[in-house]
């Protein structure tokens, strides 16, 4: 699919990142599916944590990285937060049920969706974090009209 649009924000502070989420958090749509790439500590699970207060979740929001799945049953949807960085084996993909998940009506928020990559669809929404001098950088991708969406609401 071709690329439709895409932003650049600069963030200096993990306040800032998790208001950048909870900006996000207005233009979730059913079913979305958001890839979240980006090296270690770039501040992709904070994002999210925005995007579930964005969405009234007061909650703990931990990083999946070792129950490679975070669920939020919220009041209009779910939410499935994954972190696949150590998903070993195409095995492990289909024991977690991930294609379950993106078959439902729940958001799935996808850190390290390189780990998986043959198995997952193209997403509605890519987001890169990239370590800055003055904190992260987020470039953003829309590749469908539910990922503009998204992309509006950031702002
Ligand atoms: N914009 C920012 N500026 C500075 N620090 C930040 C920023 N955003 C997040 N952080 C901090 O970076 C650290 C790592 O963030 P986070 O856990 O969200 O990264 P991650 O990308 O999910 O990492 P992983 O790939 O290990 O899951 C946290 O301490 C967080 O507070
Ligand atoms: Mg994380």
């Amino acid at each position: 699919m071709t690329e439709r649009s895409a932003g650049s924000y600069l963030v200096t502070t993990p306040e800032q990142m998790e208001r950048l989420g909870q900006r996000a958090a207005g233009g979730l749509n059913p079913g979305l599916l958001v890839f979240l790439s980006g090296e270690l500590g770039s501040g992709k699970t904070t994002w999210v944590r925005g995007v579930l207060r964005g969405l009234h979740y007061d909650g703990p929001v931990k990083s999946p990285t070792y129950t490679l799945l975070e669920p939020y049953y919220l009041q209009d949807f779910a939410v499935y937060h994954f972190d696949l960085y150590r998903i070993e084996s195409a095995n492990e993909v289909e024991f977690l049920g991930l294609r379950d998940y993106l078959d439902s009506a729940g958001v799935c928020l996808i850190e390290w969706p390189e780990r998986a990559q043959a198995l997952l669809p193209e997403p509605d929404c890519r987001i890169e974090f990239l370590h800055d001098d003055n904190g992260r950088r987020l470039i953003v991708d829309c590749l469908s009209d539910a990922g503009e969406v998204l992309c509006v609401s950031m702002g």
